[in-house]
């Protein structure tokens, strides 16, 4: 029944809410047929309780290691039979084999310029770097740590005196419109990875688009 959503996250959820928000309102057309976790307290696990969401959380440490905890998950994400797995804060590296078999089909969010700013604490790693823009991105998963291609990406100015968390709370509405449009242009086939390679409107994205402020992606106007 349409496009479905698989959602994964450790934390908060308000990207996941920004998703069911979208959906709510006719602008996403897609449904969310499970959220994962390896954290059963989470936010996004209180969000899909109350939205009545099928929801799996499992903890790591109930696993033997690391294979074990990605395959059971993994394998209860597989289990709804999702068009496009959103990595939405999801924050455990995900096993190679586990990438191979969802090729083409996972998409992460991540809270840099990528490829600025990899792994965790970006809003601090973009400050101490005296980045005079942050924002977040939009890829492709592929085995290597936020190395995927990206699909799109939302810039704000980093201002005087910002912290890391003013920082985070100025891009979390951004990321929240680059999510929705990005897993919206997936779900609509205008945007599709082929081969580990975005394709955008049948033709190769020869850089990453950008989220203007109506909340539409378009080309970067050099390639446009
Ligand atoms: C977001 O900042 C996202 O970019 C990062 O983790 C955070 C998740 O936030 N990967 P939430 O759990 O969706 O509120």
């Amino acid at each position: 029944m349409g496009f479905t959503l698989a959602v994964l996250a450790s934390g908060r959820g308000s990207n996941l809410q920004a998703l069911l928000d979208a959906i709510a309102a006719g602008a996403l057309p897609a449904r969310v047929a499970g959220v994962f976790s390896d954290k059963p307290a989470c936010g996004a696990i209180a969000i899909a309780r109350e939205h009545g969401l099928h929801h799996v959380a499992l903890r790591p440490r109930d696993f033997a290691d690391r294979a074990a905890h990605d395959a059971a998950l993994f394998s209860a994400v597989a289990a709804v039979q999702p068009d496009l797995i959103v990595c939405a804060g999801y924050l455990r590296i995900i096993t190679e084999a586990t990438v191979k078999r969802f090729e083409d089909r996972m998409i992460n969010l991540h809270p840099s310029l990528l490829p600025r700013h990899k792994g965790l604490d970006t809003h601090a790693a973009a400050l101490a770097a005296g980045d005079l823009e942050h924002g977040a991105s939009v890829h492709a998963v592929v085995p290597a740590l936020d190395a995927g291609p990206v699909l799109a990406q939302v810039r704000i100015p980093v201002l005087a005196g910002d912290t890391p968390d003013a920082l985070a709370d100025r891009l979390r509405p951004r990321e929240h419109a680059l999510l929705v449009a990005c897993v919206g242009a997936i779900a609509r086939g205008r945007a599709a990875l082929r081969g580990g390679r975005w394709q955008f409107d049948g033709r190769a994205l020869a850089a990453p688009l950008s989220l203007r402020a109506d909340g539409q992606l378009q080309l970067e106007a050099a390639h446009a």
